[in-house]
């Protein structure tokens, strides 16, 4: 069985009062005009991953403004042995939680169960751009096949902000900076491992001659991936005079990039244009589909937000093809229904408005 919603229940999320959706095909095409809210449902979905969701929300922007604090997303997984049904949201306070079959769990640890990917108009910049955004597209990918990774970066993250403050505020404790150097050591090489390997599973799983571009991704920065914990641990140890006076930590997986180039142009994704970019992103998510279902049978869920913007008719056809033969559920937006033709009886079409009330689907 592939990885799918079944059903979608959202209460008092974004524009919606209420939304209870039955899914039914594998392909959902969500159309209406801007602002009716069918990126808000994508992000619904992104958020039964661990993570800020798809646009990085802050933890207060997601309840309802006509009703309160409280927010609800419910999910009934299909997954390749049981259902599995999610909830997340918020009560008093704006931090989330989730719950695991009506059971509390992390939400770090919701990723061992929704693994999904997303492309959404803000990535059309990601080359162009800082190595940050480009270091979460790896993470994204990285964590979709190892669901430990978002705990991994999330300890190797407080380790390094307590490091940072020790150094800052001048505390003299050798004994303390150590045992935090030496988990940032651990956490930072079991990061960059991670990503080494699903880089690997990336270029192995790219197709040859397919409607999308060979993408070539590999990590750049001076954090080298074959250091053991030690190594890493023993390097922060020498820098922490460097790194006092930065007021940062200046090595590390933290400051590592994700370098793309267009294999058959031979040119760095940054120079290619704006289409050839999206196709780029494309081919990484298909990969990273594909590795995925070669790992572990079953394809990631992808969200595909205003995803035909930037292609003519012949790729929206092949991409529609790609993940068809995959079998991975989709969910896609966009403004017109016409983008969606390609699809034929593969779609679910859900048309949103708008209806004063808050979002709705018609028909
Ligand atoms: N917390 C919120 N409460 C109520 N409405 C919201 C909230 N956050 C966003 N919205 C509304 O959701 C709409 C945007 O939805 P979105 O899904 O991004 O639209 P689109 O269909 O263009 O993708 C806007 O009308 C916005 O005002
Ligand atoms: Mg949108």
């Amino acid at each position: 069985m592939t990885l799918a919603v079944r059903h979608l229940k959202l209460v008092a999320f974004r524009s919606y009062a209420r939304l209870d959706l039955d899914v039914s095909a594998p392909m959902i095409a969500l159309t209406g005009p801007n602002g009716a809210g069918k990126t808000n449902i994508l992000e619904a979905v992104s958020l039964l991953a661990p993570g800020r969701g798809l646009r990085r929300a802050s933890p207060g922007d997601f309840a309802r403004k006509q009703q309160g604090i409280g927010w609800a997303i419910t999910a009934m997984l299909e997954t390749q042995t049981d259902p599995v049904m999610l909830w997340t949201g918020a009560e008093e306070d704006a931090r989330r939680s989730a719950k695991q079959d009506d059971k509390a769990t992390s939400v770090l640890s919701l990723g061992r169960v929704a693994r999904l990917l997303w492309l959404t108009p803000a990535l059309d910049r990601v080359f162009v751009e800082g190595p940050a955004e480009r270091r979460r597209f790896l993470d994204r990918m990285t964590l979709s096949l190892l669901p430990d990774h978002a705990e991994t970066a999330t300890r190797y993250d407080r380790a390094m902000r307590e490091r940072n403050r020790l150094l800052k505020e001048g505390h003299d404790d050798p004994r303390w900076l150590s045992a935090l150097e030496a988990q940032m050591g651990e956490h930072g090489v079991a990061l960059a491992t991670g990503r080494a390997h699903v880089l690997r599973a990336l270029l192995a799983a790219q197709s040859q001659g397919g409607a999308f571009p060979r993408a070539e991704a590999s990590l750049v920065g001076d954090f080298r991936t074959e250091a053991t914990a030690e190594d890493f641990a023993r390097t922060l140890h020498n820098a922490r005079g460097r790194d006092a006076q930065a007021g940062r930590t200046l090595t590390g997986p933290h400051r590592s990039d994700l370098a793309v180039r267009y294999a058959e142009k031979d040119a760095p994704a940054a120079e290619c244009s704006t289409g050839e970019q999206k196709a780029l992103l494309v081919s990484l998510i298909l990969a990273n589909a594909r590795a995925l279902h070669g790992e572990t049978g079953s394809a990631p869920i992808l969200l595909l937000d205003e995803i035909a913007a930037h292609f003519d008719a012949n790729r929206r056809a092949a991409l529609f093809a790609e993940i068809a033969a995959l079998g991975a559920q989709a969910w896609m937006t966009g403004t017109e229904p016409g983008l969606f033709e390609a699809m034929e009886g593969r779609a679910q079409r859900l048309e949103i408005r708008d209806g004063g009330e808050g979002s709705v689907l018609m028909g």
